[in-house]
């Protein structure tokens, strides 16, 4: 190659990403705003001169795509290796660099020891998106073990001082978590063997003011399905960086000679307006690029799930007598969840056995279908296909089937243990016992793929830690299933969202978001999800009255117009419902079905947070309509609440104000809301000036659509 250019540009109409040569390894430079011509990478570059610290190396190493030992840099490696030489001080030079406007890779390689490095870098023509990959390859003649390599190591523009993290637990996901960088690493590993309710593999980081709709911020998130870590660090010099990768196991991967790691996925975009300006480049990115049906192709059918309904107490009677209930509110697509197939009558058994279980459907599922399916409905159903209960007969016939360690009993989860997807005899058989229910029954067209418990012990046949190789596996199995199967959609589900991300998404078509149906729950699980995800993946049921999880007792009204914002569904006995309840039901459901074209495909903007109400909207990308939410979650302060503001219209277009009548709402007196019902306002007076809400009980939602006049 000829010497390699200093600087790597990679731009499109949003942003620009500089990529610096002038260490070892590419450096990223400059990840913001489109520079314009008369800004270079050299001027940044020299603006960026550091001098010789006291008591410091002369030259500190660059925080680099993938920073090594080999080059002397004293924070997080962003490659751990080790063989029977030297392999662990790998440190590389630059060997080629392809790019264009919108792709780079960089090859470097370590010729000493053996090693080749391809870094891959892509910039989405559309968004602020930009993906990292990186990968290892052995050229030597010894086998070596891989401990770490990152997708990328990312430095962070110096005025993004905060980052904000996701947690949660089961039934209470994507919990956002706000801290100022330290001097030091927060640093979050996940070794469940799933993405995990509590350890979300992403992060946003921003300058000191950002908030919903305008500051600068930065967004990552790493397309794992298994182990992963994540780490936001801030070093002795005031620099700082991110850096995501997979968490691999000791000796999980070894490369003999001739062999190759690739990471996962890191995903990142910028946006100077906010966080929700960030996620609307997140969910463009996803729209048009991962998930395969739009908003235009196919209308996202509302769901019954019989789950929160009947559990396991599954009679065909029951199910039609549900069928019946259900069809007449508009429900698109039925959805038989846990408990049909052979000896699942409850959680500690059957898993593995993926047959219809006679006992219960002694003619099999065609009557249910059929009778499903002539009222409208489409069919779906449940499969668990990576776990199997000791009481199956599959355990009994293939109890080395099972990931174990020696001497190690399992940890109890659920009764159940994690089949080993890296013997090809385990995926064989789990793509025959589907493959012959939906080759039996060819009306089913959605599978809710499930997979709920953690993998504490992931050795496979060999003792060899094997989540890596899990991960590609399953992902094989449903590539295998679909393509036998292309009108078949899949839903993915992990007691709920333990495993939303995208490494999966290219796989499936949804996300079950959260056991949780609790709608006030609900309103901030919601939220979070919608950091990175777009709401037409994201699974939302209308629950009981009583909520089986929290218990509470919410009205009709907030939990269909909780619902209603995502891809809704109703999950609960239909036979619970009183003449009011399945009226307001319906209502909501027209509404989804009228908007729903309009929140798959628009924009979202979310309001700031004040603890008080939950508040976001979606508007058309040309900006003639747009609906809005305002979910009164507590009793105001004051005896008068404050205004709300409406975001994303055109200030200059006037604009007809509908609120959608959905039941019962109770004022305390009388208020605004007739005098605006139907009035035309400015954009700029409904963004600038805002609206007086009126008093409200709490757990009440009002929603407005708007449409240009
Ligand atoms: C998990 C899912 C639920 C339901 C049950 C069935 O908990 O998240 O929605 O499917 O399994 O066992």
């Amino acid at each position: 190659m000829s010497a390699a250019p200093a600087f790597v540009t990679l731009q499109n109409d949003q942003v620009s990403l500089i990529f610096s040569n002038q260490g070892r390894v590419p450096t990223l430079l400059y990840y913001g705003k489109k520079l314009s011509d008369t800004t270079s990478a050299q001027m940044l570059a020299t603006l960026s001169t550091r001098q010789e610290a006291k008591c410091a190396p002369v030259t500190e190493p660059p925080v680099a795509l993938v920073p090594t030992h080999g080059e002397g840099f004293t924070g997080a490696p962003g490659l751990e290796v080790f063989g029977d030489t030297d392999q662990w001080a790998a440190g590389f030079f630059l060997q080629n660099i392809e790019h264009n406007a919108q792709q780079a890779v960089f090859t470097l390689s370590d010729d000493t020891r053996g090693l080749l490095l391809t870094l891959t870098v892509t910039l989405d023509s559309n968004t602020s998106v930009a993906t990292f990959t990186s990968s290892i390859k052995n050229t030597g003649q010894t086998a070596i073990n891989l401990s770490y390599l990152n997708a990328a190591t990312l430095s962070l523009p110096m005025h993004f001082t905060s980052i904000r993290g996701f947690e949660g637990r089961w039934s209470n996901e994507f919990q956002t978590q706000d801290h100022d960088l330290f001097m030091g690493s927060y640093v979050r590993e996940n070794r469940r063997g799933k993405t995990s309710h509590d350890t979300f593999p992403g992060l946003l980081a921003y300058a000191r003011g950002t908030a919903e709709l305008h500051g600068e911020c930065m967004g990552f998130h790493l397309g794992a399905s298994a182990n992963h870590r994540l780490r936001a660090e801030m070093m002795a010099d005031g620099r700082s960086y991110v850096q995501f990768g997979e968490l691999l196991l000791p000796g999980e991967v070894s490369l003999a000679s001739g062999q190759s790691y690739t990471s996962p996925v890191l995903y990142a975009g910028f946006a100077q307006d906010g966080f929700s300006a960030l996620s609307r480049q997140f969910h463009e990115y996803i729209r048009v690029n991962i998930l395969r049906h739009s908003a235009q192709s196919k209308p996202r059918p509302v769901h019954y799930n019989t789950w929160e309904g009947i559990y396991f107490d599954h009679d065909e009677t029951t199910l039609k007598a549900l069928a019946d209930e259900v069809a007449p509110l508009g429900v698109e697509r039925f959805v038989l969840d846990d408990g049909w197939f052979k000896g699942r009558r409850h959680d500690h058994a059957g898993l593995g056995d993926w047959t219809v279980d006679e006992a219960i459907y002694p003619q099999g599922l065609d009557s249910l279908i059929d009778y499903v399916t002539d009222k409208g409905m489409e069919f779906g159903i449940w499969f668990e296909p990576e776990m199997v209960n000791p009481d199956s007969d599959l355990y009994r016939a293939h109890p080395e089937w099972a990931l174990q360690t020696k001497n190690n009993p399992h940890i109890p989860f659920r009764h159940q243990y994690v089949l080993d997807l890296t013997n090809p005899d385990v995926t064989d058989y789990l793509f025959k016992v589907i493959d012959d229910v939906m080759t039996a029954y060819p009306k089913i067209t959605y599978i809710k793929w499930d997979m709920n418990r953690d993998v504490n012990h992931p050795g496979n046949l060999a003792g060899k830690p094997a989540m890596h190789g899990q991960m590609s596996a399953l992902y094989a199995l449903i590539d295998r299933v679909r393509a036998a199967h292309p009108q078949l959609e899949i839903e993915s589900c992990c007691s709920g969202g333990g495993r939303v991300d995208l490494g999966i998404l290219p796989h499936t078509d949804r996300f079950w978001t959260s056991d949780s149906n609790d709608a006030l729950d609900r309103l901030y699980i919601q939220r979070g999800f919608s950091f990175f995800f777009p709401s037409e993946v994201m699974g939302a049921h209308v629950g009981p009255r009583d909520c089986h999880i929290t218990g509470r007792h919410l009205p009709i009204e907030l939990r269909s117009a909780v619902a209603m914002f995502g891809h809704m569904g109703i999950e609960m006995d239909p036979r619970e419902l009183t003449d009011h309840e399945k009226e307001v039901l319906k209502t909501a459901i027209n509404l989804y079905k009228e908007n729903r074209s309009l929140l798959h495909s628009g924009d979202l903007f979310r309001m700031d947070d004040d603890g008080l109400n939950v508040k976001f909207g979606y508007v058309a990308k040309d900006k003639s309509k747009g609906i809005f939410a305002y979910n009164n979650v507590k009793e105001t302060g004051r005896t008068i609440p404050s205004r709300f503001y409406f975001a994303g219209l055109n200030p200059e277009q006037q604009y007809r104000l509908n609120r959608a009548e959905l039941g019962n709402l109770k004022e305390y007196s009388p208020s605004i809301l007739q005098k605006t019902d139907g009035e035309i306002f400015s954009g700029e007076a409904l963004m600038t000036f805002g609206m007086q809400m009126p008093v409200l009980f709490p757990q009440t939602s009002l929603i407005y659509t708007v449409e240009a006049v």
